[in-house]
């Protein structure tokens, strides 16, 4: 069974079909890639599964489970995060707290307890804080988590972003273009910790334009064109496929 399954998806704006009838699934444990040309529907995908987006039709499994009609908090407890293709810290936090944001509270801690500030409250944000520390360790970063996030480098931010995704422990990690913009003497050690989530059990969905990126990290590529399926298979397949080929590949390399 797919962990992730996607069927007939379409979302619709006006008269615009930004997800045409798509159909896709991701297996545990693998890193997946979607490319595609700028607006093919890769983010608006994302938001569809996410919840943030409204489906026109289709449905969406999660380990068996519909869940096209949970709110984005319910899909987010059932596993799925994400980040955002544009950058979303906040700089004047310090580290552990942007991702202390992502983290879970406990089932039992309500607003009175956390205002209160009872022994099961406090108890809780130390759990909160240790889980966010754990991440920042994952990244190298421990020894900054009381500083102002405002004083990373772009590449330092988007793996910041990663962890505070990481800090809801979820099942599948959704990923929208980890390295646009970041320049390319700090991609590596984004590659890097996505390799290391994704070795640590974690299923990734990843959304980029760098195609040296998605080839060397995905086992399976999806590829997108006007919201439409247009191919999928392995790096080396997507790589000699000819409508791809034409519709993309030869864009960026033309670019590279
Ligand atoms: N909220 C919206 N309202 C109207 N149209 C939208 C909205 N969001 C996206 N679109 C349109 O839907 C299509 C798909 O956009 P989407 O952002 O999903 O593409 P993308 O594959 O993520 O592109 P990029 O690589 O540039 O990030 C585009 O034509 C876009 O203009
Ligand atoms: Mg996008």
């Amino acid at each position: 069974m797919a962990l992730l399954e996607v069927r007939d998806l379409r979302v619709t704006f006006g008269g615009l079909h930004a997800v045409d009838g798509l159909s896709t699934s991701v297996r545990e444990g693998q890193i997946k890639g979607i490319i595609g040309p700028n607006g093919a529907g890769k983010t608006t995908l994302f938001n569809a599964i996410a919840g943030i987006q409204k489906l026109s039709a289709g449905a969406i499994e999660l380990e068996g489970v519909r869940i096209e009609s949970l709110r984005p908090f319910q899909r987010a407890r059932l596993g799925l995060a994400r980040t955002f293709q544009n950058l979303q810290i906040f700089p004047e936090l310090s580290l552990v707290e942007n991702v202390m944001i992502g983290c879970h509270p406990g089932a039992r801690t309500g607003f009175w307890t956390a205002m209160l500030g009872t022994t099961g409250a406090r108890r809780e944000e130390r759990r909160i804080e240790a889980t966010a520390y754990d991440k920042l360790a994952m990244l190298g970063m421990a020894d900054r988590a009381m500083l102002p996030a405002g004083n990373l480098s772009f590449g330092e931010s988007k793996l910041l972003e990663i962890a505070r995704a990481l800090a809801a422990e979820p099942k599948i990690l959704m990923l929208d273009e980890p390295i646009a913009g970041v320049p390319a003497s700090e991609q590596a050690p984004i590659a890097k910790m996505i390799r290391q989530v994704n070795a640590q059990g974690v299923t990734v969905i990843l959304v980029e334009h760098n195609m040296r990126m998605v080839m060397g990290l995905c086992d399976e590529i999806l590829v997108l064109q006007s919201g439409r399926f247009l191919a999928e298979g392995t790096p080396a397949e997507i790589a000699s496929h000819r409508e791809v080929i034409g519709a993309y590949l030869g864009e960026e390399t033309a670019d590279a």
